[in-house]
Formats: C-alpha cells, sequence, structure tokens
C-alpha cells in the first residue's frame, strides 16, 4: 500500500527544470561580464554556449549567435567558470582536463568536456509552477556567483566534491585534501532573486539575492522585497579530470590544484553568466510542466555531433595547454 501510494503521487506531480548538457566551446582569456573590451582578460575561462561570445557582449545575445554547443538548441547563453589547473611540485603549471559530467541523459551522448547546466525552480522535486511563477532573464542580463578574490569559504551553492568511482562524497567549500580517483567535481549554484529592473550591478552580484541556505538542490525560500522576481535558479556542473596527476602529488602534500587565478585555497570559486536563450524559448520552457529534465516537446534539442561543430576563433592566441612556467595572464606577477 505504502509502495502504490508513492507511485500514485508520483503521476500528477508537476515538475519543471532543465538538465542539459554543452560541450566545451573554448578555453580563453576574455571576460565580457567582469572585464569587457579587455583582450586578454586577467585569467583564463572554460567558456560554453553560443558562439557570439566575445571580449565585448551587449544587446541580444539570442539573435546575433547562430549555433551553440548546448543540447538546447535555443540556448546561445555563454557560460563560464575559471579553469583547474595542476601545480606541479617543481612550480610547473598544466590545465586540468574537462570531461562530461556524468550520467548522460537522453539523446546527450557525445558531449565533450563542457558544463552540464541546469534551470530549475523551487527546486528538483517539486511543483513549482503552482509556487510561483518563474520569469525568464531578459536579453542583455548578465551575472556572476563567487569571487577570485574571496579568502574566506563561499556561500553553499559552491561547493567541491571528490570523485571515487561512481560517489561523489559530501559537497565541500574548498578543494579536496586527497587524490580523487574520478575527478574533482564543481557545483556553481547561482542566486534566483532579481530586482526585476537592472541587466547587470556595478558587481555584477547585487541586482541579484541569494535565499538559499542549504546545499546540493533545495528549496529556494520566497525572494525578499528588494529582489522580487524569481528566476530560474541557474546551476552548473563540471568535472575536471585530475586522475592523470594524482601520482603526482606527494603523499601527505597539501591539495596541488588551483584556480586559473591561483587565489587563496578554493574560496576563489566563481562563474559567469551571458543570458542569450532566443526569443521566449526559456520562458516557454518554464512555463511548461513536461520540461523536466532534458525532456521537453516546447523548446528544441540538437545531438550534441551537432552541438559540437560550434566554434568560435582563438581571439587570445596564448598557449594555455601542456606544461607551463607560470598561469596564462599570471608570469607579471610571479616575478
Ligand atoms: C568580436 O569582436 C570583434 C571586435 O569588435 C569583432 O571584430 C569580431 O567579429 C567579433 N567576433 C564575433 C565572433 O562576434
Ligand atoms: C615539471 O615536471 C613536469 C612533469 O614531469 C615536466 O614536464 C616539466 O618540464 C617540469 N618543469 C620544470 C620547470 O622542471
Amino acid at each position: 500500500m505504502k509502495l502504490l501510494s508513492v507511485g500514485f503521487g508520483l503521476i500528477p506531480l508537476v515538475q519543471a527544470g532543465l538538465r542539459f548538457p554543452c560541450s566545451t566551446l573554448t578555453f580563453q582569456r576574455l571576460d565580457p561580464v567582469v572585464q569587457p573590451g579587455s583582450n586578454p582578460s586577467a585569467h583564463l575561462h572554460h567558456i560554453v554556449g553560443g558562439n557570439a561570445f566575445n571580449a565585448t557582449m551587449t544587446g541580444d545575445v539570442g539573435e546575433r549567435a547562430t549555433c551553440t554547443t548546448c543540447q538546447m538548441a535555443e540556448d546561445f547563453s555563454n557560460y563560464w567558470t575559471a579553469v583547474m589547473f595542476f601545480k606541479h611540485p617543481n612550480g610547473s603549471y598544466h590545465r586540468v582536463p574537462v570531461v562530461p559530467v556524468q550520467p548522460l541523459l537522453g539523446g546527450s551522448n557525445g558531449a565533450q568536456g563542457g558544463i552540464t547546466v541546469y534551470y530549475t525552480q523551487y527546486d528538483l522535486m517539486r511543483d513549482n509552477i503552482q509556487q510561483q511563477p518563474i520569469k525568464a532573464f531578459p536579453p542583455g542580463f548578465r551575472m556572476t556567483v563567487g569571487s577570485p578574490g574571496s579568502t574566506s569559504p563561499p556561500h553553499v551553492g559552491l561547493t567541491y566534491q571528490c570523485l571515487q568511482g561512481g560517489n561523489r562524497g559530501p559537497e565541500m567549500s574548498d578543494f579536496p585534501t586527497k587524490p580523487c580517483s574520478g575527478g574533482i567535481f564543481t557545483t556553481h549554484h547561482f542566486p534566483a532573486c532579481w530586482d526585476g529592473k537592472s541587466l547587470d550591478s556595478p558587481d555584477h552580484q547585487s541586482h541579484m539575492y541569494n535565499t538559499i541556505t542549504m546545499n546540493g538542490f533545495t528549496n529556494a525560500p520566497p525572494c525578499p522585497a528588494s529582489h522580487p522576481v524569481r528566476v530560474p535558479q541557474v546551476t552548473y556542473e563540471t568535472t575536471w579530470d585530475t586522475t592523470k596527476f594524482n601520482s603526482m602529488w606527494p603523499s601527505g602534500a597539501p591539495n596541488p590544484f588551483v584556480w586559473s587565478f591561483e587565489g587563496t585555497r578554493g574560496y576563489g570559486t566563481h562563474a559567469d553568466y551571458m543570458f542569450g536563450w532566443k526569443g521566449d524559448a526559456l520562458q516557454r520552457a518554464m512555463d511548461k510542466s513536461e520540461c523536466f529534465y532534458d525532456g521537453c516537446g516546447a523548446i528544441k534539442k540538437q545531438a550534441m555531433s551537432i552541438a559540437n561543430q560550434c566554434k568560435i576563433k582563438d581571439m587570445v592566441g596564448e598557449q594555455t595547454d601542456g606544461w607551463l612556467p607560470a598561469l596564462p595572464g599570471m608570469a607579471e606577477m610571479k616575478n
């Protein structure tokens, strides 16, 4: 009886929330949100999404891009984070490869590197359409979460997990202290309350408000009067394949992984978001209960083999792979 009632309860449950892969678009030292117009920007980024990505991005990105590395064919947004590097005991750095987040969902096989992106509502378990309306971001909207300069633990939505086999382990606010046989998994949850007016703010964060106080995909409490508009809760997941560096991590030595800005411990983990869905595609998805995970008739999907063909030029022209004497852009600061 118990099982039956649980099973029955699931049928009318209305859920809406997207989860889909975006392959790697590029690794470049550009940052159109924090350092618009700067080529190069201060540190290296791992970028996924539409091909309108550039040092400066204004206006309706969804109208300008012509392809995207994301499974959702109408999503020309750009999503990026700093890049993880291994710092060898001899002082050299090597970029940590990115691999797709497992498990992949139906039709998303063939993702290359990249980020798994979520747009959720109340949480992943409940009917949020009836809880409160979700308003999609307007063209030109952008935001960041976290800060490379941070010297104290970030908010609970920014985490590290040590992958061991199929196990992700607990969410932590800093890099793992021991080698992880399956790599390091990072999560960036953005705030979901918007002031309803500003496409951006001077610090790229104060137009948004975070109501989430527990980690994971937990319930978001109501938005405050200062930031009354509930927008989709955007989350990035990235798997950094640290495995080939584990044998170079001397037993008992502290964590040798750093972000592309080096920073203090892992506290500077951060992510940037540039909205770029075409027309009302994101709003259509948020309004439809069938839009749960990647099963959604209201928006168009593409095969990852097509998504992987979306490319942009290297606009910076510097070496970011192989063994490097310094992190890209950090040589001046080292001497
Ligand atoms: C990037 O910006 C430069 C300078 O404005 C422009 O020449 C170039 O076409 C842009 N590239 C893309 C892919 O939009
Ligand atoms: C550090 O070690 C790596 C891996 O063995 C090697 O490729 C690199 O050249 C070394 N760097 C220096 C400065 O010795």
